[in-house]
């Protein structure tokens, strides 16, 4: 089973003027995916990064670049993100009226379409568009920060969306984004997330310790 499970570090942890050194870090030390935030300061109360940095991390790395935009409206950024060599583009189903449009420009662009929800949002929102989708993303913080507190109660809304997913019979990941550390991986990978993004835990006592620390979530299952 845990050799299923793919890693998505979080740059939002790494040293902002030294970001390519950690994409090229976190590449080397087994990253299955780079997750780049993206903050608006509107949908989220935090600004980060924008598609000109994407671009330039590009160049750093050919692992897969998993964009989550925590950006509300998110449709006109679709493209410039694509353009700067995004694989999967993740909206948050909070983020816009037109959902299902937006997944389809996602896939009109030939990139991959993740759906987010808050942890204060039903599984529900995704019943529409779930046949539609290539990963799911369950956030277990509240967005905008890293380095919060794991939201224990989402771990019922991982197991009701590994079902539906199932359900499916489609592929789609079910990531999980927030306060993920040794002990809530185990937690979340038993309810059935098989990508799991990691901001603190996965930049933790810095670049020596970098291939550790994906391994050691790799398998806290
Ligand atoms: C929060 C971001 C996360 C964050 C996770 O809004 O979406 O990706 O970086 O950081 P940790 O793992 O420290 O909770
Ligand atoms: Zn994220």
């Amino acid at each position: 089973m845990s050799s299923s499970i793919r890693i998505a570090p979080s740059i939002l942890s790494a040293d902002f003027a030294a970001l390519g050194a950690a994409v090229r870090a976190m590449d080397e030390a087994g990253a299955d995916y780079i997750h780049i935030d993206v903050m608006d300061g509107h949908f989220v109360p935090n600004i980060t990064i924008g598609p000109g940095v994407v671009a330039d991390l590009r160049k750093h790395s050919e692992r897969i670049f998993d964009v989550h935009l925590m950006v509300s409206p998110v449709d006109a950024y679709l493209a410039p993100f694509a353009e700067a060599g995004a694989d999967i583009l993740t909206v948050h189903a909070e983020a816009g009226p037109h959902l299902h449009r937006t997944v389809q420009a996602i896939h009109a662009l030939g990139k991959r379409a993740g759906v987010a929800l808050n942890p204060g949002s039903p599984v529900s929102l995704l019943d529409e568009v779930i046949d539609e989708v290539d990963l799911v993303l369950v956030m277990t913080v509240n967005p905008g920060f890293g380095g919060q507190k794991f939201i224990a109660r989402q771990l019922d809304k991982i197991a009701a969306l590994r079902r539906r997913i199932d359900a499916t019979g489609r592929s789609i990941d079910l990531q999980v984004d927030g306060g993920v550390n040794l002990d809530t991986a185990q937690k979340v990978i038993a309810a059935g997330a098989d990508v799991l993004v990691a901001g603190t835990a996965a930049f933790a006592d810095g670049p020596d310790h970098y291939r550790g620390n994906i391994a050691a979530l790799r398998g806290a299952g």
